[in-house]
């Protein structure tokens, strides 16, 4: 299969620096070419560059030739925090929360991720797979080209374990690049209410040797954070799925700066998550790590919460992605263009600094940048383009208009 695109008024994400991630002042930049053309071969992109350079691609035998008719071409958004599979949803705690509830206090009540595992436990494994693909294909219609998806609404053996396979028929359907991520100790199940020892002895001796016999975690991830579980607990979850080869993704300092960001980068996690609590001090932590800080700030705007402090992690020289937390309770939308946005507004990130908070340093925190995240030879050609725009800034600018035209995933065209 070749694909030779042509007219692409802008192409952006052009990358021939081959790093993994971004950091402080490199985040500023990303290359730009006017007037450009991509060429794909069997899916990866062969060849990049300056339309004038590109006369000899017209003719290629068997080339489908795709008009971007002036539209910019970018690499699809990388999603590195999502919990997609649900059944249902909860905007009863929308109206809760309205009327003056806070997060934490939904929780304590027994809603929030309860609720949700209640709906899951009552929910077909067909059922959830179809829900969750509806979820999917509207993500990847806006741009998505790769995704990480939790569980995390099973709370007991068998439930982790369901939610878990519809993740895995999910990554062998969709044509979007999914990994997934274990994370039973979301919240204690009702049924180990008050017993919290054990519900973590539960996840260590009987969930993590069963996700990983099946091997379908990546990835393992515990909400550390205050009311959930402990910098102590973390580390014990980390340390039994380190076994199986799931290395941690941690949600921490969501609702208080709880000591999991220490926990999660003396383990090497891929990355810490939310941070809208972080102290000063946990920021240095970062300095020298593998683990990369990721921001939820459509978490921020859902809850009315404050947003984690991205621009002074980016001043401080240190690497920040951006991803969705698209999940029932906290922030319903998996749209990156909106995160690219709130990147920019509300944690006052440059648009180019967002942009790449939102493809190669997502990639990076799905451990997926080598293949994904930036338009370079030798790597899968997932991208899109959009209607004319003037500028990359416009995107984060027009902060709800629909900009993308076509989408094209590992080089073929996605038609919906
Ligand atoms: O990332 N913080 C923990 N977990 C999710 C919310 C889950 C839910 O409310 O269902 C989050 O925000
Ligand atoms: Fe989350």
């Amino acid at each position: 299969m070749k694909l030779f695109v042509k007219n692409i008024a802008i192409l952006a994400g052009a990358d021939s620096h081959g790093k993994l991630r971004l950091q402080g002042r490199e985040m500023a930049e990303t290359g730009i070419i006017n007037d450009a053309f991509l060429y794909v071969e069997d899916g990866i992109i062969k060849r990049f560059g300056q339309m004038a350079e590109a006369q000899d691609l017209e003719h290629t035998p068997n080339v489908t030739i795709v008009d971007a008719e002036g539209g910019t071409v970018l690499p699809s958004w990388c999603d590195s925090h999502s919990h997609v599979v649900f059944g249902g949803s909860r905007e009863q705690e929308f109206v809760d929360k309205i009327r003056g509830l806070s997060y934490a206090e939904i929780a304590k009540r027994g809603g929030g991720i309860l609720n949700s595992a209640d709906l899951l436990h009552n929910t077909s494994e067909d059922e959830l797979y179809h829900q969750a693909m509806r979820r999917v294909n509207e993500v990847i219609r806006k741009g998505t080209g790769c995704l990480e998806i939790k569980s995390g609404y099973g709370l007991n053996t068998e439930d982790e374990l369901k939610m878990l396979r519809v993740i895995r028929r999910i990554k062998e359907t969709a044509p979007l690049r999914v990994v997934s991520t274990f994370l039973g100790a979301h919240a204690v199940s009702r049924e180990y209410a008050g017993r919290q020892a054990e519900y973590v002895d539960l996840v260590i001796n009987e969930m993590i040797p069963a996700v990983g016999e099946e091997k379908l975690a990546d990835f393992v991830d515990v909400f550390c954070d205050t009311g959930f579980f402990t910098p102590d607990e973390t580390g014990r979850i980390m340390e039994a799925a380190a076994k199986y080869g799931m290395r941690p993704k941690i949600h921490a300092d969501e609702l208080a700066a709880s000591g999991g960001v220490e926990v999660a980068i003396r383990h090497n996690a891929l990355s810490v998550d939310h941070l809208e609590s972080m102290t000063e001090e946990e920021i240095e932590l970062f300095r020298n790590a593998e683990t990369i800080p990721t921001a939820l700030p459509g978490t921020s705007f859902f809850l009315n919460m404050k947003y984690a402090p991205g621009r002074q992690i980016i001043d401080r020289g240190l690497s920040l992605a951006l991803a969705s937390d698209y999940n029932p309770g906290s922030t319903p939308s998996g749209d990156m263009k909106f995160i690219f946005s709130l990147g920019c507004i509300k944690l006052r990130l440059l648009p180019i600094e967002a942009f790449n908070a939102v493809t190669l340093n997502g990639a990076y925190a799905m451990n997926l940048s080598r293949n994904y995240g930036s338009i370079a030879v030798g790597k899968m050609a997932n991208f899109f383009i959009t209607i004319p725009i003037p500028s990359l800034d416009f995107i984060p600018y027009s902060y709800t208009t629909p900009l993308v035209n076509r989408v094209f995933l590992r080089g073929e065209e996605i038609v919906s």
